[in-house]
């Protein structure tokens, strides 16, 4: 897996405010779209383009335009929501699938309980978004659910990331043959016994939405 972290001034700035816990609901919302968009400039450096013919004012040119088939974005719910809008502010013509998993925590395995996504995604580059890389198990559940379904390029999108996530998912993923990339705003230093990233930001679903 390719791993970006964003840490550009700005992006490390607004995570600043994300993180400390005296940031209200709104802000935090706000704050996480802004982030977002600034993190899928950085996503999206690769996303398939093809010439396009067009005339300016003075003279004809070629220029660049989204290939098609469209990139697909997959928020993954809950937490995943909050990072949709910024997303789809840079990529207005992608188009949005969604993806319910959760983990059994007996058995470890993942439990999509909520899937509106092609069946076919041969040739679509995929946008994962979900605030949190923490243990990992999620990110690479979800990951291989697309690939399975033919997904040849998978970027994953995330505010924050803990190093034993990275790890479990380059393990997971370790015989995919399709490139899999993650940018990330921040890496921080480690998870907690809770699973909790730390210095991290506590519960992003909660964060977002609120205890429900
Ligand atoms: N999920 C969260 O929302 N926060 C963490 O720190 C880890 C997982």
């Amino acid at each position: 897996m390719r791993v970006h972290v964003a840490d550009h001034p700005l992006i490390t700035h607004k995570l600043t405010y994300l993180r400390d816990k005296r940031t209200d609901s709104p802000t935090f919302r706000r704050l996480t779209e802004e982030l977002v968009t600034l993190l899928a400039y950085e996503a999206t450096r690769d996303v398939r383009v093809e010439p396009f013919d067009i005339e300016t004012p003075v003279a004809p040119t070629t220029g660049i335009k989204l290939s098609n088939p469209k990139p697909l974005i997959v928020p993954i719910l809950r937490a995943g929501l909050g990072m949709l809008e910024g997303m789809v502010r840079l990529l207005p013509s992608a188009e949005v699938g969604f993806l319910g998993m959760q983990r059994n925590e007996e058995t470890l395995e993942a439990i999509t309980y909520a899937n509106r996504l092609p069946d076919d995604l041969r040739g679509r580059q995929c946008y994962v978004v979900d605030p949190m890389l923490a243990t990992g198990g999620t990110l690479a559940d979800a990951i291989r659910y697309l690939a399975d379904r033919g997904a040849d390029d998978i970027t994953a999108v995330t505010l924050l990331a803990a190093p034993e996530g990275i790890k479990a998912v380059e393990e997971a993923l370790a015989d995919l043959d399709i490139p899999i990339n993650l940018v990330t705003g921040a890496l921080d230093e480690r998870l907690n016994d809770k699973g909790y990233i730390v210095p991290g930001l506590g519960d992003a679903g909660d964060r977002l939405y609120g205890v429900v």
